[in-house]
Formats: structure tokens, C-alpha cells, sequence
């Protein structure tokens, strides 16, 4: 996971440098601010996490569910970014764009890829464990019921 987030941290870096590269191929200036969907984004996650009280695969859920609404506005963003481009005829900026939107998409798949196979079946193992004694359902689907 820690390797994981290490590549995704390099990826950014060249993200950025695309979008760079874009912002003068438009001659514009890139200037940098916050953006604040993203700062959200990221504060609901904090939020979720820190409700938690133990590690585990719920844990884990609830880390890679923050983890993909950030993929998926990022896909939203530059998928809208890269139609613009297109629809401008600007082609160098298109392509630019979509190689990272191509990375986007990608590392979205291998967040399910990692819930379907990894975490999803861990933490269904952990419901029947739990769940004998009070009638079905766990911690999990207590919550779920609570929700
Ligand atoms: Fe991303």
C-alpha cells in the first residue's frame, strides 16, 4: 500500500508538469490555487476515517471508498478539461490531458480491483464471525441498519 501511494505521489508530480505543459501550449499562465471540491473531498475522508475506531477491513472500505470519490471527481475534471481541448482543436493539450485522465481511470480500476479481491471478501469474512450469536449481521450491518 505505502509503494502504492509512492507511485501516486510520483504520478501527481507528472500530472502536474502535464498540466504545465498544457497551461503553455495555451499561453496561459498556471497559477496555483486551491481547489476547494477537492479540499472537501479530502476532509469527508479524514472524517470517515477518523470515525473508525479499529483497523480492519472496514477500515479499509472506508479508506479506498474516500479514496475513489478523489479518482472520480479527478476523472470528471480532466475528462471535461480534455473535451474542451478537443473541441478547440487544440490536440497537443487534448492528448496531454488524456494521458492523465487515462491514469485516473487506471487507478480507479485498481481501487475496486483491491476491494473486490482483497477487502470485500476479508470483511465479509469477519461479518459471519461476528454475526452468529445475535440473530445475523455484525458491527457492519448494525451500522448499516443504524445508517
Ligand atoms: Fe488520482
Amino acid at each position: 500500500m505505502r509503494e502504492g501511494i509512492q507511485i501516486h505521489i510520483e504520478q501527481t508530480q507528472v500530472q502536474i508538469e502535464r498540466v504545465e505543459q498544457a497551461m503553455e501550449q495555451l499561453e496561459a499562465r498556471p497559477g496555483r490555487k486551491v481547489c476547494e471540491a477537492m479540499r472537501g473531498l479530502v476532509e469527508e475522508a479524514q472524517h470517515e476515517i477518523e470515525q473508525q475506531d479499529e483497523k480492519g477491513p472496514i477500515l479499509d472500505l472506508v479508506i479506498v471508498a474516500g479514496m475513489q470519490r478523489i479518482e472520480h471527481y479527478e476523472i470528471a475534471a480532466y475528462g471535461t478539461d480534455v473535451a474542451l481541448a478537443k473541441a478547440l482543436g487544440e490536440k497537443e493539450v487534448a492528448d496531454l490531458l488524456s494521458e492523465t485522465l487515462e491514469e485516473e481511470r487506471q487507478t480507479d480500476l485498481k481501487l475496486t480491483d483491491v476491494t473486490q479481491k482483497a477487502i470485500m471478501p476479508e470483511a465479509l469474512a469477519g461479518e459471519e464471525e461476528e454475526g452468529g450469536g445475535d440473530g445475523g449481521g455484525g458491527r457492519w450491518s448494525r451500522r448499516r441498519k443504524a445508517a
